[in-house]
């Protein structure tokens, strides 16, 4: 393998990394096979080369004076998070162990900006000009809660698509660890809702979407004085709430300008489509099914699909509404810009009472205010 092609891989594995120790224990397998790997190629490159630097300026990851471009989110914010750190360039000794990789990798990745950093053997990093004796940073730029949900983000990708492509192989596991991860991230950090919703415009449209109706329904279910495990059924339900989306073509999710008759057929099809599908899998809780067949039945019963029974939907159904079209509003679309956050409110208000249950979207109101 061309040194190139190594650097490439141990970049690769540290995007992997940094997303997989915000959302997992540390003994997950997500964690410990790419940390493994990371491990015995960074040990054989500073053996090789008696030291291997790695520095993160820019839009650039350079390995040992090899520049690689971010091209993708994972590595755009692999180097925010160690800028944010005061972490320019990372200098590696032959004598790295894992464990001191590992807690290297946990430091940038998810600690709080305060934490202690400890003693670091074969490890040294910081700002270009003083490596070794990293700048003090200023703690406002770590932004703890926003980068445990860049890591679920990604996460949260791989667990739709699996549910939806393949009922057998679900990732519903997953799931439910970033359900737990929010509500931890939520009970730690009182301005999380707060940054979620100044948290838009990612790349992958539905994911960040699904992550951010999941903050805001835990959110909801929390206030309202949910026990902790509803918290964290509606939680899941919320995640998985527009699972039927992987199911619709690309170009009909992301069209410029207006759905045609079948174009907006087939999307009003996706409540149903997810139903169908999380009911294969058979989970512990009816609730994401009932959540995503339910999401855009309307409190007055329009929207679709167009239900016969005249039962009350379900109370995580209508919270889950409110969070829905807040997020899709406050988000950038290819066919409209983003709303502000006032001309949003205005909207939800309109909507009291026809579009939304009105005791949900009172409370809904009162916590983003
Ligand atoms: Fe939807
Ligand atoms: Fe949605």
């Amino acid at each position: 393998m061309k040194a190139r092609d190594v650097f490439q891989a141990i970049l690769s594995d540290m995007v992997q990394l940094f997303q997989a120790v915000s959302v997992y224990p540390e003994s997950h397998q997500y964690v410990r096979e790419p940390l493994a790997r990371l491990h015995r190629r960074l040990q054989e490159e500073a053996r090789r080369l008696g030291k291997l630097s790695i520095g993160f300026l820019g839009d650039q990851v350079v390995i040992d004076q090899i520049p690689f471009l971010a091209t993708t989110t994972g590595v755009r914010r692999l180097i925010r998070k160690m800028n944010a750190r005061g972490i320019e360039k990372v200098e590696i000794g032959e004598g790295i162990d894992a464990e001191e990789l590992k807690r290297f990798l946990l430091l940038v990745s998810c600690a709080p900006p305060d934490a202690p950093e400890g003693e670091w053997r074969s490890l040294a990093f910081g700002r270009i000009t003083g490596l070794g004796e990293a700048v003090p940073v200023d703690p406002t730029l770590g932004d703890f809660a926003p980068q445990v949900l860049d890591g679920a983000v990604n996460v949260l990708k791989e667990v739709l698509r699996s549910v939806a492509v393949d009922s057998r192989r679900s990732g519903v596991g997953d799931g439910r660890d970033i359900v737990a991860t929010v509500m931890k991230a939520l009970r730690e950090e009182e301005f999380l809702v707060d940054r979620i919703l100044r948290l838009q415009a990612h790349d992958d449209y539905t994911v960040t979407h699904s992550l951010n109706v999941c903050v805001l329904v835990v959110a909801q279910a929390t206030q309202l004085g949910f026990p902790n495990a509803a918290i964290h059924d509606a939680g899941l339900a919320a995640l998985l709430h527009d699972i039927g989306k992987e199911l619709v073509p690309g170009e009909i999710l992301n069209k410029r300008g207006k759905l045609n008759g079948e174009e907006s057929v087939r999307m009003s099809l996706h409540p149903s489509l997810g139903a169908a599908q999380l009911k294969k899998l058979a989970l512990d809780t009816d609730l994401p099914m009932i959540v995503c067949y339910e999401h855009h039945v309307r409190y007055n019963r329009s929207g679709y699909p167009k239900v016969r029974y005249t039962d009350a939907l379900h109370p995580v159904s209508l919270m889950t509404q409110v969070a829905d079209v807040y997020d899709a509003l406050r988000t950038y679309r290819p066919y409209r810009p983003s709303l502000d956050q006032e001309t949003t409110l205005g909207i939800l208000r309109e909507g009291r009472g026809t579009e939304f249950d009105p005791v949900f979207l009172d409370r809904f109101l009162q916590m983003v205010s």
